[in-house]
């Protein structure tokens, strides 16, 4: 049978599927006539009906096609999960009982496909394996097909919208968004994760933090703030490093760091609103993450206090040789996240030994010993953020390039803020991967990027 659309039938009118604002028919009164594209979702026959979920990025739809001409075809046949098709029909209320996306459903008089597809995609996308390391890679090479899927996809416009969330709290904070290079030839946060590579015979490397160039616009922009890639040759496998993320960085300028912390706790608490308070973010949350609550005010705790917690907890959080931490221990993933998921509430970590931070760090001027600096601690995660006040005195950063080995040419751009009109500034970067696997309740930040990039992993 080669299917035909009636002629007498009214006109269809094209509507994505989250247009809720079409007149819905019932036994009564016709429903408005539409025409709808999309691939199908899911898929039902049935004897007197075959039921599609169609999907097209917008919303779900339920269509019925009833038995007869438009099932017993070749391309009805062939329907599969990820068909793509237009169908026409009238949009009705769904009888007393039944339950579809948004209380309705589509009477197809007529369709046409548009592009088949295999059935091969729930083996693809379910497969069971027992071996959570096989699981795992039949996820990510086949990661362009599991984006398609319900989670996936929420969690993808979820971070679009935390993305623009980030965007309108700095505009309504008076911040603005510049686009530092991500070509530079200058280190921020240690040689070891750099990638390198040539520039016209010149080594170069992909930047880890616009940090920097972020100061050098102070001057002249005020509160500045960039969403870019940073860059990290990690070279271990964990849960919350990838080799590309994206980088919300911000530099706040004439400011003391209590500033900053106070900065810190208000923007998270005010992109955390604006999910909240939408209905379509909040939506795609409730379906990743249900027990999702705005946190309670931050716990603000120095590096020295959690030295003493990990110390004191029964039997006490070890460090990475498996000894008790002492003061300038670095606290590993491991024993931050612990700590984090005991405490379960955010943590304004503060004041971290000079000799574990980066060159640029100011020094406490009551303690010289620690920096301002501070570390964003999420349960679940762990560190999310990583901030500091910068060190504003010329001769003093000078010292910090010897100390740390870094030759400072490379830096004269760098250094030149020090020296025309210097400023108490500071300001962080907050890992959206690691935001997202916080708010969505996420395992690995390898969910929550598009395609992840991590060692051994550049495709697709
Ligand atoms: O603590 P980090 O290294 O700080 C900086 O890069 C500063 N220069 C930022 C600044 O002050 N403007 O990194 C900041 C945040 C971390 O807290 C983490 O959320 C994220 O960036 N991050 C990573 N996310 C995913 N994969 C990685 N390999 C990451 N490395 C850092």
């Amino acid at each position: 049978i080669v299917l035909k659309e009636d002629p007498s039938l009214p006109e269809a009118v094209r509507i994505r599927l989250n247009n809720k604002s079409i007149e819905l028919g019932d036994e009564s009164k016709k429903g408005t006539r539409v025409k709808v594209y999309g691939r199908i979702h899911r898929l039902r026959a049935q004897k007197h009906a075959t039921f599609l979920t169609l999907k097209d990025g917008y919303g779900f739809l339920q269509c019925v096609l009833p038995a007869g001409d438009l099932t017993k075809n070749y391309d009805a046949l062939l329907f599969a999960q990820e068909t793509a098709l237009v169908l026409y029909g009238e949009l009705k209320k769904l009888p007393a009982g039944a339950t579809a996306p948004d209380g309705r459903e589509l009477q197809v008089d007529y369709y046409k496909v548009l592009g088949h597809a295999p059935s091969d995609l729930d083996a693809i996308t379910n497969k069971v394996s027992r071996d959570q390391d096989a699981w795992d890679a039949a996820m990510l090479d086949n990661r362009h097909l599991v984006l398609r899927g319900e989670n996936a996809s929420a969690l993808m416009k979820l971070r679009e919208f935390v993305e623009l969330a980030f965007v309108d709290t700095y505009r309504e904070l008076e911040f603005r968004k510049v686009s530092p290079p991500a070509m530079v030839q200058t280190q921020v946060e240690g040689g070891s994760t750099l990638f390198k590579y040539d520039y016209y015979g010149e080594e170069a490397y992909l930047t880890q933090s616009s940090q920097l160039y972020l100061e050098t616009v102070l001057a002249s922009m005020g509160q500045v703030y960039c969403i870019e890639k940073s860059f990290r040759a990690e070279k271990s496998l964990t849960r919350r490093h990838l080799s590309e993320y994206t980088h919300v960085e911000a530099e706040l300028d004439f400011i003391e760091f209590s500033d900053l912390l106070d900065h810190l706790e208000e923007i998270i608490s005010k992109v955390v609103d604006r999910v909240l308070n939408d209905e379509t973010a909040a939506g795609y949350l409730k379906v990743l993450n249900p027990d999702f609550k705005k946190p309670e005010k931050f716990l603000r705790m120095k590096y020295e206090e959690a030295i003493e917690w990990l110390n004191k907890q029964d039997p006490p959080i070890l460090n990475e040789e498996g000894n008790p931490h002492v003061f300038g221990d670095d606290i590993a993933e491991a024993a931050e996240r612990r700590m984090t998921d005991i405490i379960n509430r955010p943590i304004l970590l503060t004041h971290f030994p000079v000799e574990i931070k980066a060159f640029y760090m100011k020094k406490d001027p009551n303690d010289l010993r620690v920096t301002e600096s501070v570390d964003v601690l999420m349960p679940g995660v762990g560190e999310i953020v990583g901030g500091s006040m910068r060190m504003d005195d010329y001769d003093e950063l000078i010292e910090a390039y010897k100390k740390n080995d870094i030759s400072h040419e490379p830096y004269f751009w760098y250094t030149d803020q020090r020296k025309y009109g210097t400023s108490p500034h500071g300001g962080y970067g907050l890992g959206l991967e690691r935001f997202l696997a916080w708010m969505a309740n996420q395992h690995s930040v390898r969910t929550t990027c598009l395609y992840p990039r991590f060692m051994g992993r550049c495709k697709p």
